[in-house]
Formats: C-alpha cells, structure tokens, sequence
C-alpha cells in the first residue's frame, strides 16, 4: 500500500536522543531547542523564535500575546484546522469566518474588511499548503483597522511572500512541527514574534507565568511567577529528533520539491484536457512542496477516485470540513458574507501521496493511476 505520509527521517535522530538522555537534559530549553530556535531565526530574519509544543499552542500563545479577550471577534477562513479557531475561542473570542479564494484555498484578501466591525481586534490568515496568502493587502488592511495579525504558518516552514518568509510578515507567525509537516519531532511547533517588545511576555507566558528564561540566562539570580502562564516548551527528545531534520532541511526542501514538480508534469494534460485541476501559486509566492493536491469535477468524483486508487493500492484524502458547518463552528462562529467558493472547493480537493524519500516510481504511478480513472 502506498501510504498518504511517511514521517521524515534522516538519519541521525536516534543518536541526537541518545546525546540529550546522556547529557541529563530531557526537559525543554536545552542545547536541541538552542539549535532548532536559533535556525528558524536564522533562516527566516524573526526576531525571535520560541519552540513550542505544537502549533495549535504557539496560536493560543499569540492569541495571548494579543490580549484577546471575551466578545472580541478574529477573521479567519472557515476552510482551516480546527487548531486555528480553537486558540481564539478558548479565549472568549467569535471566529468570523470569510470565504476563499478557488485558486489558492486562502482567504480572500478582497472579503475581509466587509467583515471587520468594532469587535474585531485580529485577523488570522492560513497560508494552505505552504503557499502565501496576498499578505500586502492583508498587512495594508491591518494597518488601516489597527489589527493583529497572526499568520497560521503551521504549513509554511521554508515558503516566502515577495522573498519575506512566512511567519515573519504579521505580529506572530505559527509553525507546526507536528509529524504530517516537512520538518517533524512528531509533535511540537514555534512561535516567531516580530516585535522585541513581545518576547519578554511571550517567554513568559511559555514558562508557567514564571521568569525561568531571564533566571536561566544569568540575567536574574532567581525566578518567581510573574503572570498567568501555561506551559507550552516541548521536550528536549523532540527538539533532537527537529534538529536532525532542520540541520538537513535543503535536502528535505529539494526531495519535496522534486516530487511535487513531478506530479505536476504528469498531471497537466489531464489538466489541459480539462478533468482536473491542478495547485495554482501566485507570483511572487515561493511554496515548500507541503502539499499536492488535485481538483476533481464535484464530491461525487472525488469520492469514486478515492476509491478507485484504493483498488490500486493508494491512499489518496480529502481535508478540511469547513469549519462554519460543524457543531462547535455554529455556535462559536459566524460565517460573514457568502459562502460561494469554501464549501464547493473543500469537497472538490484531494492530496496525493507526498512525503520525503516517495519515489519518481511511486508518483508516476500514481499520476498514470489517476489517467487511467479519467480516460477508462
Ligand atoms: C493550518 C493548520 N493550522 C494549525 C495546525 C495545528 O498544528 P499542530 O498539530 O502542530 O498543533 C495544523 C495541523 O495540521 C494546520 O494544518
């Protein structure tokens, strides 16, 4: 059976684990962590990273940071993870959800200010499968309206917009780690602030409310707790395993890379003939190979393809249930405008196998499996 995703492994993971158990630190903040924060900083010009134990709380992190509260409303699109609405309604907050836009999943830039109103204080845009969203007029809208804006960058890891790396461009930038992405510990994610004045409170916050992070560094000669806080710092172990991914992420990026131009080859006269169609990236946006994905006809369709490459030994799935039409989206949330692209688009989408090491062999197969469904 060809799987959807393989988690990635390079090599040296196991030997990075064993260096954290020998050197007696398990627990977080120590030398991996160092590593992994220090090459998302270097890598993206944040002024700050801060590993984290998912992506889900790096944004409920933001969402504090951004002091929302109780009767504040975020924007966001309703074809997302559930990760991206939960951090703000566990603060009180109404997700206001805004349609997309059909070629890149995102939202449209076009749609938000119609639904900004007195209550909004953020504005959360989800960078689907690595490829940006039309951050200029995002950021330009923000500006306008005194907004947060908090990029859910959770499939973003080494994508820009206009040469800025995502995560980098809004107040916060939410990266996931979590097994599924390009750059794994199984689970686990970072936080990048742009503002130094934010990192103080955000180190904070990470430890329990505590100032741990001033007492480890020598700039304090005890910690006490200073504000309320939880506790969002992963494991040594899973920064280990992060590191020997992140130390090799050009291999990763180019192996991705590859496939996904591979399975975009093979697939554009099916595309040309007009059966499918195919990711679209906008100029001046530079994807990481996250995700390839095709649009069949309707749902019907793209039920009887899952199906069929089943019989051939493929696993091939579908994503996001918009998140307005499921229970805890009605009534925490609020669909602003009309829904004309989120849910026809949601049930035409289907992603491919694509993980590190899947072989030319393998998605060529699957491209011509995909042929055969269409010309049979
Ligand atoms: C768009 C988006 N946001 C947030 C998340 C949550 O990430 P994590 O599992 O690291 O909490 C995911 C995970 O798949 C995601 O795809």
């Amino acid at each position: 059976m060809i799987s959807f995703n393989v988690p990635p492994t390079l090599g040296k993971e196991l030997t990075y684990i064993e260096e954290a158990i020998r050197s007696h630190k398990i627990c977080g903040d120590g030398e991996f962590t160092k590593k992994c924060s220090k090459w998302i900083e270097h890598k993206t010009g944040t002024a700050k990273a801060l590993l984290t134990t998912s992506c889900t709380h790096a944004t409920e992190l933001a969402a504090i940071l951004a002091n929302i509260k109780p009767g504040d409303e975020v924007i966001m699109p309703s074809y997302t993870f559930v990760s991206t609405a939960d951090a703000f309604v566990l603060r009180g907050a109404k997700a206001v959800f805004v349609d997309i836009r059909p070629d890149t999943m995102n939202i449209d830039e076009t749609l938000i200010e119609d639904a900004i109103t007195e209550k909004t204080k953020a504005i959360v845009p989800v960078h689907y499968a690595g490829v940006s969203c039309e951050m200029d007029t995002i950021m330009d809208i923000a500006a306008r309206h005194s907004l947060y804006v908090i990029e859910d960058a959770a499939q973003g890891v080494m994508s820009s917009y206009k040469g800025q790396a995502l995560g980098t461009i809004g107040d916060f930038g939410c990266y996931s780690f979590h097994e599924t992405k390009n750059y794994s510990m199984g689970e686990g994610g970072a936080l990048l602030i742009k503002d130094c004045s934010n990192i103080e409170r955000a180190e904070i916050i990470r430890e329990k409310g505590t100032n741990r992070s001033k007492f480890f560094r020598g700039e304090i000669d005890k910690y006490t707790w200073v504000d309320a806080g939880s506790s969002y710092l992963p494991s040594e172990l899973n920064a280990a395993y992060l590191w020997a991914q992140l130390e090799c992420s050009d291999i990763i990026y180019k192996d991705r890379m590859n496939s996904w131009n591979l399975y975009f080859e093979q697939l554009k006269d099916l595309e040309n003939e007009g059966f499918i169609e195919l990711p679209v990236i906008p100029k001046g946006c530079v994807h990481n190979a996250h995700m390839f994905y095709i649009k069949t006809k309707n749902l019907q369709e793209r039920t009887d393809l899952i199906f069929y490459l089943k019989g051939k030994n493929i696993i091939s799935v579908f994503h996001y249930i918009p998140l307005h039409s499921a229970p805890a989206g009605k009534r925490l949330g609020e669909f602003r405008g009309t829904d004309h692209y989120t849910t026809t688009e949601s049930e035409r989408i289907l992603r491919l196998p694509l993980y590190y090491g899947v072989t030319p062999e393998v998605v060529e197969y699957v491209a011509s499996e995909i042929y055969k469904f269409y010309k049979k």
